[in-house]
């Protein structure tokens, strides 16, 4: 089974069909007794979603965006024509672009006519394929029922359940595939950009959580956006800083979910930076016990770390992170256009994830950064090109956005529910989460600290040599992040963070620091209370003689006018307490 001698074909057999079509009706009737449709129906609800022939025939042949069409199109028997037809349309464009325009032609009559809303299981039934169908319906039903009536397209599980002849013990496996797709595109809202309105128009409406911030500077083009392409806009505006990523901001989406009536099928749209894609995403991981949403990064941490992530979450019990659900977005866009209304001290500490990626993944990442330097956030990443010194920024900065999700996603989606603690994106995370909050540190600032104090470790250990430490350090310089805050002398802190971070990650420190070279990592998984404190010691003496005594350019949340967390953070704690 090959896409190119299977489906190609039988798409250009179909564009014949739609092109010269007289009515809608008629053109109905005519794909209800057609072999060939027929055909593509049967390939479709047949395909096995994961096999990894179809996947690499379609990316070697640079057909890799035809993989979340052709997965929805498995799904195809129960979906109303509008859906079925929007798929087939976005597919013929990308694989026989030059027999397209019928299919999509017909897809733009189908989604304004109500014959869109006819389920293609009836089209076929109708027909003379009448009795082929309804056994057809009957071997899905046993055989392949994500094929026939699956919750939405973008989840499968699997199980087995053995047991012994009396029935009193048994034993299960279970396993659940996700499935998710990553695009760097630029400017999304403009008019001609079809991604959003190829998902949302058939939907008929789209509901979005908006950063408050964002809308405060794109809600316009939003509207625009969904007016321009006739789909309902069901806009829900929040504030969203880190002292809003608490329970009940998520109680609140959540009770927006319910008015609207989200249904489990119907993708949420999110758009902002970090915080709103661990609340909206954990909203959506709540609200049905699973509701897929797409997640477009407007900061730089969005864009490339916290939009793709599973980890959905908020704070709690003065804690970061700590509630939260594993729900990977259906659909993650990166598109730098957002990024032309950050401060620039946001743009200088959303690097510090990026900069996290090339020291202990990606070795290209690490040189690519290292050439660009501070020009990349100066020019937010390409935008804005005065006083810029780097030739070809906006190339070089396409190329460090693509680096940086190739090297994130890679490690974080082969380990989606953190099954075991080999995760080289949790470098410079193992300390700070115990202090950042409370020294009021914008979250890059605290990895970048945990990144120079984890190299250093690793230096001690002799896991690297000097000029490998120092080309960190001088990275994490040049980029004017922070390397030393006074708080890590706050010995008692910085234990319990480590002792918190041991449960966290069920028994083992397992601190990923840098090994043996750049884009390498290892694991450091003993470090007493009284090396820790002795470390931290010799790691204030050594920062004592870099540029600024390792202090960041713009570290706090209060320097670059965002709400200080530390001191308006309520923990849940004192407030259960008094109850
Ligand atoms: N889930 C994960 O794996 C993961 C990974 C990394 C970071 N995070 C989390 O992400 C958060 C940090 O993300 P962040 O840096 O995006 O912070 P953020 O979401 O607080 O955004 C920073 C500020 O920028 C504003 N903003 C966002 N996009 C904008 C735009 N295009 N124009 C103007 N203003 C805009 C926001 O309103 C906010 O005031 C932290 O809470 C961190 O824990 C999560
Ligand atoms: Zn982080």
């Amino acid at each position: 089974m090959t896409v190119q001698s299977d489906v190609l074909p039988k798409l250009i057999e179909l564009e014949q069909i739609v092109v010269g079509r007289t009515s809608t009706a008629d053109t109905v009737s005519k794909l209800g007794s057609s072999d060939v449709f027929k055909e593509l129906v049967v390939w479709f609800t047949n395909i096995v979603i994961d096999s990894p022939d179809l996947m690499n025939e379609l990316a070697s042949s640079n057909n890799i965006k035809a993989i979340p069409i052709i997965r929805r199109l498995r799904a195809c028997y129960s979906q109303p024509l509008k859906f079925v037809f929007s798929d087939f349309a976005e597919l013929s464009k990308i694989l026989v672009p030059n027999a397209s325009e019928g299919i999509t032609g017909f897809k733009n009559e189908l989604l304004d006519n109500c014959a869109g809303k006819i389920r293609l299981s009836k089209v076929l039934s109708d027909g003379p394929f009448n009795s082929y169908f309804k056994n057809y319906e009957q071997e899905l039903t046993n055989n392949n029922p994500h094929a026939l009536y699956p919750t939405s397209p973008y989840r499968e599980s699997r199980g087995s359940v053995t047991t012994g002849s009396d029935d009193q013990a048994f034993e299960a496996v279970m396993s659940s595939h996700t499935f998710t797709s990553i695009r760097i595109e630029e400017n999304i809202l403009s008019l001609n950009n079809t991604i959003l309105s190829d998902i949302y128009r058939p939907l008929e409406r789209c509901i979005c959580l908006v950063d408050e911030n964002v809308d405060k500077h794109f809600g316009r083009d939003i509207e625009n956006y969904f007016r321009h392409s006739s789909t309902h806009l069901e806009k829900l505006v929040y504030r969203a800083m880190e002292v809003d990523k608490a329970l009940n901001t998520v109680e609140k989406i959540l009770g927006n979910f319910k008015s609207l009536g989200v249904s489990r099928n119907e993708p949420v749209l999110i758009i902002g930076g970090g915080v709103l894609a661990d609340i909206g995403g954990l909203a959506c991981a709540l609200y049905h016990r699973n509701t897929p949403y797409i997640m477009v990064g407007s900061s730089i941490v969005s864009a490339i770390d916290a939009g793709p992530s599973p980890r959905t979450c908020c704070d709690g019990y003065g804690y970061k992170n700590l509630l939260g659900s594993y729900h990977t977005p259906i659909l993650t866009i990166t598109d730098r256009s957002f990024f032309k209304t950050l401060k620039i001290g946001w743009l200088r500490h959303g690097v510090a994830e990026t900069i996290k990626m090339g020291v202990v993944k990606d070795e290209k990442l690490f040189c690519d950064l290292e050439d660009v330097g501070a020009d990349l956030f100066k020019s937010k990443f390409g935008i804005e090109q005065e006083n810029i010194k780097t030739k070809d920024i906006v190339e070089k900065s396409n190329k460090i956005l693509a680096g940086a999700m190739r090297s994130y996603v890679s490690a974080e989606y082969e380990n989606l529910y953190e099954t075991h603690q080999c995760r080289p994106h949790a470098y410079g995370h193992t300390w700070s989460p115990g202090f950042e909050i409370k020294a009021g540190l914008l979250h890059g600032h605290a990895v970048s600290i945990g990144m120079g104090f984890g190299a250093f470790l690793s230096r001690k250990r002799d896991w690297i040599d000097d000029e490998t430490f120092l080309r960190i350090i001088k990275l994490i310089e040049s980029f004017e992040l922070s390397l030393w805050h006074d708080i890590l002398l706050e010995e008692p802190l910085i234990w319990e963070s480590q002792e918190r971070i041991i449960e966290k990650r069920g028994g083992n420190l397992a601190a990923p620091v840098p090994k043996h070279r750049i884009g390498n990592c290892g694991y450091i998984n003993d470090l007493a209370r009284e090396e820790l404190k002795s470390s931290i010691s010799e790691y204030h003496s050594f920062c004592q003689s870099l540029e600024r005594k390792g202090i960041g350019v713009e570290p706090l949340c209060s320097d670059v006018g965002l709400e200080d967390p530390s001191t308006v953070h309520v923990p849940l704690k004192s407030a259960f307490a008094a109850e």
